[in-house]
């Protein structure tokens, strides 16, 4: 649960509401004058079992306790939630940790920027870095590479580095956090990094937050990194992401690699949608990230690491991320399918990385992404190649190994295509194996399960809400559409707040802008929408399910409107004030229904209908 359901739970709105305003009951709910507003007879009522407020008056608004702290207090919603946080008990504790190592971060950024230039100015000037640029310039690296990606040079001292940068202020402890420098045993520290060649590993905002060091000697390992730091977290980071991200976007295509290198080389050669892992293999975190930006992978593996089991997890794991559904996407999308993104495999020739086919032939590593194979493909070469399967044995494992695969398809026709290849290399009857494949395919709940332990995928109260946002965030073709959709659609604050963000921005493509502007728990939940998966579609598919959402969001206003009408309407007749009331339910009705006429026509012929079968 976030942590704004949190809130929203513990709290009873008629607390909240009683702070500032003398509640009085009115049936199941309560009334009072509004707080918003001078006027002699009440219309601001609160709902405690939807946890909700509406002012008939002439405010005409309405919302939950978010937005009811936020006007009464004139704050916005980062002081609201804070105020109510506090009051429910629930610790902030992202906000809180945030304040409380913001600065500690700000200096782990500063230091690892500082260390980076320095390195990268000894790299250019340093007679002792002779042998590192000897090492860059057989590789071809050329000086703008190393300057754009602030390649840098180590030197074999076990203090420059901390000399350097004590002079500039910083405290060997400061520069232990940092991971830059090891505290000794007994005391007193030493540099982490000697006679290196030095590669800053940036995070996906630009900032250095480690490095990568390779060996220029032999000296194994070939490559440290940085240890473990409050920003260094290998599990999330993809090297050149920074740099890659807007290619990855726009040619819709993310190639990931194994080494530092081959992403430098590919970068040099012009491919900028290239990155790579920490020398790890993939993480969910790290698939994630893709994810965001397309739903095209290639991976390139060396054609000695088919069938190993490491590169298959990570396969595995990739294809996993990719295929996660969002859990709150509304069924009437029916949009369980499709969800796969397109994962591929991109063979190396044998003994071969990436940096050396991009050297030697940019056309050739071109031609072997064109020709990469579908992840299923790639699963049925290893197969083949490590299994005989003119043994019985070996044919029951390939059925083993590729059946559950097959299973999760979720194109029919693909995956029929592939229970035929599959029947066609063991012997099996393809009726047989699309039965067991439909024995093994994930049930429903199972599917649920999964979807409900992922980070990005929460039970939400206002689902149809939130999948609107996802479709205006991931979609800019939608903008002009989505940009007229009135705030009032939205009843969580939080999905009301991001709605107006995202209305307000001067650039609608950088989640980062609108993320700035954002408290730490509406960047969280920002993030969560934009990471989620939404059936691949075209644009014109894209329109009709915002049509479709906002036509729903348009309903679900209405009939909160209806229920409060009716409910007035009841309380009037109780009062036999009847007739300021059915005033302010008119008032209130012309001010909600304002946005949109064609809403208003709905509205209006759902009250002749009613009146018809009054009557
Ligand atoms: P490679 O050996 O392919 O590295 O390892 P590379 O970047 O292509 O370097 P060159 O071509 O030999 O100069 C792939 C990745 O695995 C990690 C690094 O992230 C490296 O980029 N690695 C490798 C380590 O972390 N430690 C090692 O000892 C070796
Ligand atoms: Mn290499």
């Amino acid at each position: 649960m976030s942590v704004i359901d949190e809130i929203k739970e513990r709290l009873d709105i008629v607390d909240v509401v009683s702070d500032y305003v003398t509640l009085q009951k009115s049936g199941h709910n309560f009334k009072a004058l509004c707080p918003f507003h001078t006027e002699k007879t009440p219309s601001f009522f609160v709902f405690p079992e939807r946890g909700t407020w509406h002012c008939f008056g002439s405010c005409g608004t309405g919302g939950d306790i978010f937005s009811f702290v936020m006007k009464q207090e004139s704050i916005d919603f980062g002081a609201a939630l804070r105020i109510l946080a506090e009051r429910a008990g629930v610790t902030l504790v992202a906000k809180q940790k945030e304040r409380a190592v913001d600065k500690e971060v700000e200096r782990l950024y500063l230091i690892n920027e500082a260390a980076a230039q320095y390195y990268h100015h000894l790299l250019l000037n340093a007679k002792a870095a002779e042998t590192a640029r000897r090492h860059l310039s057989e590789r071809c690296i050329s000086k703008e590479t190393i300057d754009s990606f602030e390649l840098g040079f180590s030197p074999d001292s076990w203090d420059a580095l901390r000399q350097h940068l004590e002079r500039r202020g910083y405290k060997g402890d400061e520069l232990v956090n940092a991971g830059l420098v090891i505290a000794k045993e007994g005391g007193g520290f030493r540099d982490m990094f000697r006679n290196r060649l030095m590669i800053p590993i940036r995070n996906d905002g630009g900032k250095v937050v480690g490095f990568g060091a390779r060996a220029l000697d032999g000296t194994t390992p070939k490559y440290i990194n940085s240890s473990q730091t409050a920003i260094f977290d290998k599990s999330g980071l993809l090297y050149g992401i920074d740099r890659a991200k807007e290619a990855i976007r726009e040619q819709g295509l993310a190639i990931i690699v194994e080494g530092y290198m081959d992403v430098l080389a590919a970068h040099q050669y012009g491919m900028a949608n290239v990155v790579a892992p920490m020398g790890t293999s993939l993480t969910h975190k790290q698939v994630g990230i893709i994810k965001r930006l397309t739903r095209n992978l290639a991976l390139a593996l060396d054609a000695d690491a088919a069938g190993d089991q490491a590169t298959i997890r990570g396969l595995e794991l990739a294809r996993q991320v990719f295929s996660e559904r969002i859990a709150a996407m509304p069924d009437w999308l029916g949009g369980t399918s499709k969800l796969q993104g397109n994962l591929k495999v991109i063979l190396l020739p044998r003994g071969k990385d990436p940096d050396e086919v991009i050297r030697e032939c940019p056309e050739e590593w071109r031609r072997l992404i064109d020709e990469a194979s579908p992840l299923m493909d790639y699963f049925f070469k290893t197969v083949t190649s490590t299994l005989d399967l003119s043994h019985e044995d070996g044919k029951s494992a390939a059925v083993a190994q590729l059946l559950p695969r097959i299973s999760e398809i979720a194109d029919s026709v693909e995956q029929e295509l592939y229970l035929r290849r599959l029947s066609q290399l063991v012997g099996v009857d393809e009726k047989t194996l699309a039965g067991k494949a439909a024995q093994l395919k994930p049930t429903a709940r199972e599917r649920a399960k999964k979807a409900v332990s992922l980070p990005t995928t929460q039970a939400s109260s206002h689902p149809l809400e939130e999948y609107c946002l996802t479709l205006l965030l991931q979609h800019p073709a939608l903008r002009e559409r989505g940009i007229t959709l009135t705030p009032d659609y939205f009843e969580g604050t939080e999905n009301r707040e991001l709605f107006l963000a995202w209305q307000n921005t001067t650039d609608a493509d950088d989640f980062e802008i609108i993320r700035q502007g954002l408290d730490v728990s509406l960047q969280e939940h920002l993030d969560a929408l934009v990471s989620r998966v939404l059936p691949q579609a075209s644009e014109r598919e894209m329109e009709t399910a915002l049509a479709d959402c906002t036509r729903r969001l348009g309903e679900q206003h209405l009939r909160r409107l209806k229920a409060l009408e009716e409910l007035l309407l009841s309380e009037a007749e109780s009062e036999g004030d009847k007739n300021v009331i059915k005033e302010q339910v008119e008032t209130l009705l012309q001010k909600a229904l304002e946005p949109t006429t064609q809403l208003k026509d709905l509205f209006e012929k759902a009250r002749r209908e009613r009146k018809g079968a009054r009557q």
